[in-house]
């Protein structure tokens, strides 16, 4: 075999119900004083948001919310939070919410020290690029507070997903010297979750690690934590989103959504998310959902390629049937459970459509680490499957 390059950075992490309370101390340990609290509307409106704004105030910090963001977020967005952080001369970022929210900082905390331009950090679209980090203050210091379990974002080190209008794709920023400065891992904050948003986005953590898994790289480490994820999904994830009040189940979903963006940041995902970043780009439908109506079609174009990994899935989780096959039909029986739509058709994707949404998978990068090479026909012959429902 050639010779291979591990590095997996991880930031510190503090996890467990209750830990959202250390965000003040965390901030004051890099002496942050006006911070932008980054968010959304919905999770605005939660209860555990106020009482961070509350915590925050009360320990004297000058915090500026700004939460105009929607999901599948855009580089508008990114330019209005900007525009509040230079405004009110903040210093340092706290990301809380979902993968859009997260997302969102992110993008801020790469530009706004530095006066880049957000696209030319799509480092995966162009490696040669990407701006070399001059100072310590290049920049923005921020943090992560997710309260979805979900994209893992918390833990995909710089990688932002944001939706550029003009070619109208998702495209990826990333620094790999741009990392948060520490990472809350609060499943409390999962409680009041709607079920439909449990469901999609733990189908989201799944998706994440079973493409991790099926890339080729060699990388036992990643493939070790993308293997406890599954473990956990398969665990946890129906059991999560029928009882909502189940905090252990919340808890070991955060885990597996968390430590799957470990594997897939440094191993790559498949083609299974250049569909769902098509679909949120040209159709704003939600990431997860996306990702969950797409994987069994993508699994089953993969098969070639993945069956020996699909095996050993079926029997490390002690499927009933303990082959490829019986990994396949957990997938189905899982979709069942958590009621999600099987085909393109029923999340209300026309038939004409279809060739738009293969031509904007080609040009995302995450099928590059595809387990079967893929062009604009293969994408055809995949959406055609998940269109129809004929897998
Ligand atoms: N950067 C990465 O590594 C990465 C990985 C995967 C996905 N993503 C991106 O993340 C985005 C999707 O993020 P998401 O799935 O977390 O959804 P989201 O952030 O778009 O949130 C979905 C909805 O859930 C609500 N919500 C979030 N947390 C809540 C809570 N605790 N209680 C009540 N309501 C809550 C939000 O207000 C919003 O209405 C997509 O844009 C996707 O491309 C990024
Ligand atoms: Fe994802």
């Amino acid at each position: 075999m050639s010779v291979v390059q591990w590095q997996v950075t991880v930031p510190s992490v503090l996890f467990g119900p209750g830990s959202i309370m250390q965000t003040a101390s965390l901030l004051s340990s890099q002496n942050i004083t006006r911070p932008l609290l980054v968010t959304d509307p919905g999770v605005l409106s939660q209860s555990f948001a106020q009482a961070l704004i509350a915590q925050l105030k009360d320990h004297a910090f000058n915090v500026t919310v700004f939460s105009d963001i929607k999901g599948n977020p855009t580089k508008q967005n990114v330019e209005s939070g900007l525009a509040y952080f230079k405004e009110k001369s903040c210093d340092g970022i706290v990301a809380l919410g979902g993968g859009s929210a997260i997302d969102v900082a992110k993008a801020i905390s790469l530009v706004a020290f530095n006066q880049n331009d957000l696209w030319l950090y799509c480092y995966f679209e162009n490696p040669q690029h990407l701006p070399l980090v001059e100072g310590d203050n290049f920049f923005v210091p921020f943090m992560v507070i997710p309260t979805t379990a979900g994209t893992g974002s918390e833990l995909s080190g710089s990688s932002c997903v944001i939706n550029d209008e003009t070619s109208q794709r998702k495209r990826v920023a990333y620094h790999p010297e741009h990392f948060p400065f520490a990472v809350i891992d609060d499943p409390q904050l999962l409680m009041g979750l709607p079920i439909n948003l449990s469901a999609w986005t733990g189908m989201d953590a799944l998706t994440h690690a079973i493409e991790a898994l099926c890339a080729p790289d060699y990388h036992p480490l990643c493939d070790g934590i993308a293997l406890e994820s599954i473990r956990l999904c398969h665990e946890y994830l129906a059991l999560s989103v029928g009882e909502p009040h189940n905090i252990e189940a919340k808890t070991q979903m955060m885990a597996a959504s968390s430590i799957a963006a470990v594997a897939f940041t440094s191993k790559g995902l498949g083609a299974v998310h250049s569909i769902a970043h098509a679909l949120g780009a040209l159709l704003d439908i939600h990431h997860g959902l996306a990702n969950a109506v797409v994987l069994p079609y993508v699994l089953r174009f993969n098969l070639t390629a993945i069956a020996p990994k699909l095996t050993r899935l079926a029997c490390l989780l002690d499927l009933s049937n303990r082959t490829a096959e019986g990994f396949l039909e957990w997938i189905n029986e899982l979709r069942d459970q958590l009621a999600i739509p099987k085909t393109l058709h029923a999340i209300d994707v026309t038939h004409e459509q279809l060739a738009d949404i293969a031509l904007l998978a080609v040009k995302d990068t995450e099928h590059h680490t595809n387990p079967i090479t893929m062009d604009k026909a293969k994408f055809m012959s995949i959406l055609t499957a998940a269109y129809q429902g004929v897998e």
